[in-house]
């Protein structure tokens, strides 16, 4: 049985960037193997939230991942928080993480651009502290995006760098999964390539948002006048309105909209009122569940202690026994 870990960072309710990319692979992993699935509370401190901001984001992640599917009796479903002898293993990965590799990563980059003048510490280990919840419980698989194959890769030498230096096999490689397929990312509807909660309104479809509101923000998707010519390559924002159809659409409704588009006769308002429909129909059952989890706070917090349980036993075995490689020893 293999070993699974993933996590998300609680910003809000979630976004079909985060459930294309991430949950839904949750969901068909809990099956067959060993799952651990957190919400990354810790990792939204490098943003400073305030604390009713804190407690509701995450609450919203947890309902989002038991709305989606995800079986607390199957995968052990946690908050990063409630294990903090993650925070110990992420201070002894630090010992061994250097300033230009972590200033290297385009993640760090892009953070510093956009928030100048909260460049924090914590911004820059931020891939020591995803290593440390990964191998935590010796992961082998970590569903996650695109996005965040440069932090797996990251992961993987900080495993290896610990087991070389202590002379141990102990830690094994994980890797970046997508369920046998290329890492994805799902664009915004802004002509964006990426759907993300930070990158604007109007750029993120949310799994709770009421019908409404998903037709109008497809309808103001961005898109340009059309193809002049037969096989005229399509814009940004015409490859993300294709793509966010291939996830959501029947396959017969894309290849419909695809030859309507090399014939040079696709009209983007009649494909976005049909992206629309779809899109509400694929997002209705995850806004009714939602609806029913979120004022459970009894089941809620059923989950949220058996998770703690569960992760706490896989994380201080783990920690206990690199305590020992490293030299901590009783007397
Ligand atoms: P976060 O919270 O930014 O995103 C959560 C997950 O959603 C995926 N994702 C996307 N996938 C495809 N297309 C998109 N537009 C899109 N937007 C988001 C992300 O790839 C991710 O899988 N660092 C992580 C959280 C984390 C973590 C970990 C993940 C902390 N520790 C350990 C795995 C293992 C993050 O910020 O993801």
């Amino acid at each position: 049985m293999q070993t699974v870990v993933s996590g998300i960072r609680p910003t809000g309710n979630l976004h079909l960037g985060n459930y294309f990319g991430a949950l839904r692979n949750f969901i068909k992993m809990q099956q067959e193997n060993d799952c651990y699935f957190f919400i990354a509370d810790y990792h939204s401190l490098t943003t400073h939230p305030t604390p009713a901001d804190l407690h509701g984001n995450v609450k919203s992640v947890l309902v989002d991942y038991l709305a989606a599917g995800l079986d607390p009796e199957k995968a052990t479903l946690y908050l990063q928080s409630d294990v903090p002898e993650t925070t110990e293993l992420y201070l002894f990965l630090n010992m061994n993480a250097y300033k230009g590799e972590l200033e290297r990563v385009t993640s760090f980059k892009e953070k510093a651009r956009i928030q100048p003048d909260n460049i924090n510490a914590g911004l820059l280990t931020y891939p020591t502290l995803m290593a440390a919840d990964i191998i935590i419980h010796k992961a082998h698989k970590v569903p996650v995006g695109k996005d965040q194959e440069q932090h797996l890769e990251m992961t993987r030498t900080f495993a290896n760098r610990f087991n070389r230096l202590y002379n141990v096999d102990y830690f094994p490689e994980p890797e970046a999964y997508n369920f046998g397929e290329q890492l994805i990312k799902i664009p915004g509807l802004d002509g964006s390539t990426k759907m993300g909660k930070s990158e604007g309104e109007g750029n993120a479809i949310f799994l709770n948002d009421e019908p409404e509101v998903i037709r109008k923000k497809i309808m103001k998707a961005v898109t340009d006048s059309g193809p002049k010519t037969e096989g005229e390559p399509k814009s940004q924002a015409i490859e993300n309105i294709f793509a966010l159809m291939k996830a959501l659409s029947a396959p017969e409704t894309l290849d419909y909209f695809e030859a309507e588009y090399q014939a040079c006769r696709i009209r983007y308002g009649d494909m976005k009122k049909q992206l629309a429909d779809d899109a509400i129909s694929f997002t209705g059952p995850f806004r009714e569940r939602i609806k029913e989890i979120s004022s459970n706070n009894a089941y809620l917090s059923k989950v949220v202690n058996m998770g703690k349980e569960k992760a706490q036993a896989s994380a201080s075995k783990t920690v206990r026994e690199v305590r020992e490689i490293i030299g901590f020893k009783k007397f």
